[in-house]
């Protein structure tokens, strides 16, 4: 969020003095907007023809109907899937539990390969597959059908059955989609980690989650180097008693280790493998999978999604966000390590019959417009990445999309963070070729599908904004007292109603899922208890949302959600940190900077070198992206008398330099004096 301060205005004075450029500020005992921004961008009338939807008239129409009954509106988007048996009821909320489709049956590796192989798409390109060393790969409807028939036979002949928990930690390669298939087809549940995650943070998630198989391969290639996956599995596999098994898929051929017994090669195990599987009739709430997902306090949460509700609002949203077609050519960036891989890699544009491209390294490998020539070799036509790679992008400069042919593309969109206007404007001007609408996509891990965006020949749109909820999505900004903010009052992001898509517990831990989620705005006499997003916002004169970013102690960096409290533990495991605490700064690239504050044993030295090793040592805890940009060490950190360390103070430390909140129930007034002072020497 910027931090850019229109000194002395009230929100009102401004909005009557200088509707058009003006920078307003306005504020609530918690947060604080600033807003400017006032252009407007239609989608052309060519794009409109052949849209989905194509009036915003319709649009308001359909919002407002299926506001006053959302269950019937999801009920009717629930028809678009095939059911082995219709749901009884549709929908029963028990606060703050819920259920959707209820006596329903289905598959959701149906959804995605049994209902198109039956259909022309037989022979449609599912996967358009290139490896970052170039090699390319295209799997079809029926080749896809095909491989996760065979390795869910594979899966059944290592004992796996429903609701066994299954690890998956591969890099971008089309065996990733076929094991997380293969795990839906037959019922069990995947837990896939990040294949940038380190073994401490794979070893955490697989026990958790008690998985008892792990899907991996030997490496996987990114910037030229090899990423030792097998490795990290083996090294976090020595404290993980649940695990029986390990199937390798051998992708960059390196030397690694076996282990008789436990580990086996993806390709010999297919070899032998029947290549009928039936899919499991399975209920609408029965669990698909886990994904872990940072929190405020240091243990990652687990999220869990179930199917029937899931495979709705993801088939949904992939058609109508994207206004998906069956000619497009569909690439998401993200990697299937994300719920972002999950929901619009795999489950909602398989599900929808669509070619999905899927590429396996970096973006600047072997230069930085490889994505660019990626579109036009393969004439993509549907772009989905993440804010902070367009600010990559914007960094390395026009002349690299610039060698390209992108006239291919016809919609952009974004998910992740804020987009600044800037970055908008940039995408839409030099990628988009100012033809493209781009659909700017606010959701979260824990909402499995889009719940905020545009519908791109619908909606008019606002640079920066994700503009409308849609259809059947109560999303709202509220004050702490659960009422509804003003036209660009800032406040907390909440959803009113249950949505098909959301997750449904946290995995193991319901009380915390109670507490995280529900405990903010509970039930009262006149109202339901809402969803707590997290997120602050605040909602435009027309209705837009814009959407401030994370208010509690989670930071986006680079697109992924971390936990600073995760960040600090890994820090406090070293042995030379007494206590550690870390913030954000606004960074342009990464959308923010880790600044860690390190309080060190008596006695330890402040060197540059003992610098070097914590940033090190947080990359091996949990993973390269978690490691501080910066680390400042200090002999105190501020807390309140209660103990709690308060970051927000941190925070206005590292951003602005000044403390303007306030202080009163800070321990030692002392400490931030001493802070500051530091920050000036070295400064
Ligand atoms: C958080 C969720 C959903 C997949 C990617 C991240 C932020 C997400 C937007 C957007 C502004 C956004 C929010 C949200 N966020 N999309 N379009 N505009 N902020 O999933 O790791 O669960 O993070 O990302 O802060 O709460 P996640």
């Amino acid at each position: 969020m910027a931090k850019k301060k229109a000194a002395g205005r009230s929100r009102k004075a401004s909005k009557k003095a200088a509707p058009k450029r003006a920078q307003q500020v306005t504020t609530t005992a918690e947060i604080e907007s600033v807003l400017r921004e006032q252009r407007v961008f239609e989608a052309s009338e060519e794009f409109k023809k052949r849209a989905h939807l194509s009036s915003f008239t319709k649009l308001k129409r359909l919002r407002r109907e299926a506001e006053k009954d959302p269950v019937a509106f999801w009920e009717r988007q629930a028809e678009a899937l095939d059911w082995f048996r219709k749901w009884d009821r549709a929908f029963e909320w028990k606060y703050p539990f819920v259920r959707w489709f209820i006596g329903g049956q289905l598959n959701a590796s149906y959804q995605c390969l049994d209902r198109h192989i039956t259909t022309w798409r037989r022979n449609k390109a599912a996967i358009v597959w290139e490896g970052e060393p170039g090699d390319q790969r295209i799997l079809t409807y029926d080749a896809l059908y095909n491989e996760v028939n065979k390795f869910a036979n594979v899966l059944k002949s290592l004992g796996i059955k429903r609701r066994d928990v299954v690890a998956i930690y591969m890099g971008m390669v089309p065996e990733a989609v076929i094991a997380m298939l293969a795990c839906a087809r037959i019922g069990a549940t995947h837990n896939v980690v990040f294949g940038g995650f380190s073994a401490e943070a794979l070893r955490e998630r697989i026990n958790d989650s008690k998985a008892k198989l792990v899907i991996t391969q030997d490496a996987a290639w990114r910037r030229g180097n090899e990423v030792r996956l097998k490795d990290a599995v083996d090294e976090a596999l020595k404290k993980a008693p649940t695990v029986k098994n390990v199937i390798v898929y051998r992708r960059t051929g390196t030397e690694i280790n076996m282990k008789m017994g436990r580990d086996h090669w993806w390709h010999e195990l297919m070899e032998g493998a029947s290549p009928v599987c039936k899919p499991e009739r399975l209920s609408s709430e029965h669990p698909l999978f886990i994904l872990y997902t940072s929190g405020s306090t240091g243990k990652p949460k687990g999220v869990l999604h179930t199917t029937g509700g899931y495979m709705t609002q993801v088939t949904y949203t992939t058609k109508m966000v994207f206004d998906l077609h069956d000619d497009d050519l569909y690439w998401c960036t993200a990697d299937i390590g994300w719920v972002t891989g999950h929901s619009y890699i795999v489950y909602g544009p398989l599900a929808n019959g669509a070619t999905v491209l899927m590429y396996e390294g970096a973006p600047n490998y072997p230069a930085p417009d490889r994505f660019w020539d990626i579109v036009e070799r393969h004439r993509v036509t549907i772009f989905y990445t993440a804010p902070t790679a367009i600010r990559a992008f914007m960094r390395w400069g026009e002349s690299y999309p610039r060698k390209h042919d992108l006239s291919s593309l016809r919609l952009l969109g974004t998910v992740g963070e804020p987009i600044n206007p800037e970055a908008w404007m940039w995408y839409y001007t030099v990628i988009g070729g100012k033809r493209c609408p781009i659909v700017d996509t606010w959701w979260q891990t824990e909402t499995g599908a889009i719940m905020i965006s545009p519908l791109p020949g619908a909606t008019p749109l606002k640079p920066g904004s994700a503009t409308l909820p849609l259809p059947g999505i109560l999303a709202d900004v509220v004050r702490s007292d659960g009422t509804s903010c003003k036209a660009n009052e800032g406040g907390y992001l909440v959803v009113k109603h249950p949505w098909p898509s959301m997750f449904r517990t946290l995995f193991g831990d319901p009380k915390r899922y109670k507490e995280v989620y529900w405990s903010k705005f509970p039930p009262t006499k006149d109202r339901n208890g809402y969803y707590f997003t997290g997120d602050g916002a605040r909602k435009d004169e027309d209705g837009y949302f814009w959407i401030m970013g994370r208010i509690d102690d989670v930071v986006n960096v680079s697109g992924h959600r971390l936990g600073t409290a995760e960040v600090e533990s890994a820090l406090v495991s070293h042995p030379s940190v007494a206590e550690a605490a870390v913030v954000a700064r606004p960074d342009e690239i990464k959308g923010n900077a880790l600044v860690a504050f390190v309080v060190l044993k008596a006695g330890v030295k402040e060197t540059e070198k003992l610098r070097q090793e914590l940033r090190e040592h947080v990359g091996k805890e949990i993973g390269p992206i978690a490691k501080p940009d910066e680390i400042r060490f200090t002999d105190a950190l501020p807390k309140t008398r209660s103990g709690k360390i308060m970051r927000r103070l941190l925070r206005e430390i590292v951003t602005s330099g000044v403390i303007r909140g306030d202080i009163t129930t800070l321990e030692d007034k002392a400490v931030i004096e001493r802070l500051r002072q530091q920050l000036g020497e070295e400064s």
